[in-house]
């Protein structure tokens, strides 16, 4: 099965086409072709992402990603004509003419592709930006008669994380995964729980009750002068400060973990720091030691919670998925501790291209989708910022 998977829920406009084989119990998977363009460098000067900015670069980028993709997968095939759907195309792109005219454009330029399904990211995110990709995907599958399914970026974060590669890195398989399933969701916009009893379904275990760990990151980097996105930051000046023998770490809190449950709060952790900082020229080396304090609470937390929910849920396998997974000192910690205080569950990481958004992931979740025949007609597909997993 050809999947084509569309991902514009924040700042990354991503394509990608993937073959797919097999069924929950063992899939492989090809990489035939994959575009992604990140859009931080025009979000930094803002300091964080604009949503409207967003939305307009993702409707710029969104033919030139898809020509690449399509393109390295050698499967596009000039012939000229004009689509026969090329003013209901106008009608569904109305709000971005550029868009539409680059669309059908191309439309008019190349022969159908074999392509099975599209599967285009519908939720949760920017809403502004799930729109375009929306849109776009439904432009597409009306044109070319394709089936729509729509993915929910937190599946597709948390079944990517379960992949392992084999021979190269376009080919990479889902095989003898053990249910349940928990998930560690980490994100800029999440930090959540969730417990896959059987495949695709999702119970909550826990989740923030204010502030996501990557927006902690984010408001934590920026208390400290460093540009946006902030995880990376932190975590390099957090390492510089662990390499040195005389640092001094100062004392920040563990928030919640005695109360009981998995959720989680980092609000109180980033007015710890705000404490710290305040009114007070830092040196360079404070800094590092503020990021080390910083990430070794958030971390701890993060482990405590996640092993109490394993306890809970007698999960199998542990994934983490989500920006925040790319974390050099979480996924160390978590590789440590699950080795000693839950030998029996495996733990899977993902790949360093996993961690931050891209198609594949999408292209993943759209094709155990397909296998369930969750197809959904244009009418019905909507984008939902706040679209839920469970
Ligand atoms: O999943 P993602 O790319 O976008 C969302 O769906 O939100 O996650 C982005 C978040 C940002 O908050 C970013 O600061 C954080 O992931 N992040 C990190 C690291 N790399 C990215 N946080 C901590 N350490 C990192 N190495
Ligand atoms: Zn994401």
């Amino acid at each position: 099965m050809r999947i084509l998977a569309i991902e514009t829920s924040c700042d990354e406009t991503a394509v990608t086409l993937l073959e797919a084989e097999g069924n929950q119990t063992s899939a492989q998977f090809r990489i035939l072709g994959n575009a992604l363009l990140s859009q931080i460098d025009i979000h930094r000067e803002f300091g964080g992402v604009y949503p409207a900015v967003a939305k307009r670069e993702h409707a710029k980028n969104l033919v030139p990603m898809l020509f690449a993709a399509l393109g390295e997968a050698e499967v596009l095939v000039e012939e000229k004509g004009t689509p026969s759907s090329a003013g209901a195309l106008t009608e569904l792109l109305a709000r971005e003419p550029g868009l539409s005219n680059a669309l059908i454009d191309f439309l008019s330029t190349y022969r159908i592709p074999s392509i099975d399904a599209i599967a285009v990211t519908h939720g949760p995110g920017l809403e502004p930006a799930l729109w375009v990709g929306v849109n776009f995907a439904k432009a597409l599958s009306l044109a070319w008669n394709i089936p729509l399914i729509g993915v929910n970026h937190m599946e597709g974060h948390l079944l990517s994380a379960l992949t392992s590669t084999v021979e190269d890195a376009s080919q990479f398989e889902i095989s003898d995964v053990a249910l349940p399933v928990l998930g560690l969701l980490i994100s800029g916009g999440h930090t959540e729980l969730v417990c896959m009893r059987e495949w695709l379904s999702y119970e909550l275990v826990g989740q923030t009750r204010d502030d996501a760990v990557g927006e902690a990151f984010d408001k934590v980097a920026r208390m400290l002068g460093l540009p946006y996105p902030g995880g990376p930051e932190i975590s390099k000046l957090a390492e510089q400060a662990r390499a040195r023998d005389n640092t001094v770490i100062p004392s920040l809190p563990r928030p919640m973990l005695k109360d009981g449950t998995c959720d989680f709060s980092f609000s109180g952790l980033k007015t710890a720091v705000l404490y710290l900082v305040k009114d007070r020229a830092l040196t360079d080396t404070e800094k590092e030691e503020i990021a080390h304090a910083f990430e070794d609470a958030v971390s701890e937390v993060l482990f405590a919670k996640t092993s109490k929910a394993l306890y809970e849920t007698r999960a199998k396998t542990l994934v983490l998925g989500g920006g925040v997974s790319a974390n050099m000192h979480i996924r160390r910690l978590f590789t440590e501790r699950i080795a000693l205080e839950h030998p029996e569950v495996s733990l899977r990481i993902p790949a360093a291209r996993f961690t931050t958004d891209n198609a594949i992931m999408i292209g993943i979740s759209g094709f155990y989708r397909a296998l369930n025949k969750d197809f959904l007609s244009a009418e019905d597909m909507k984008a939902s910022g706040n679209l839920s997993l469970t």
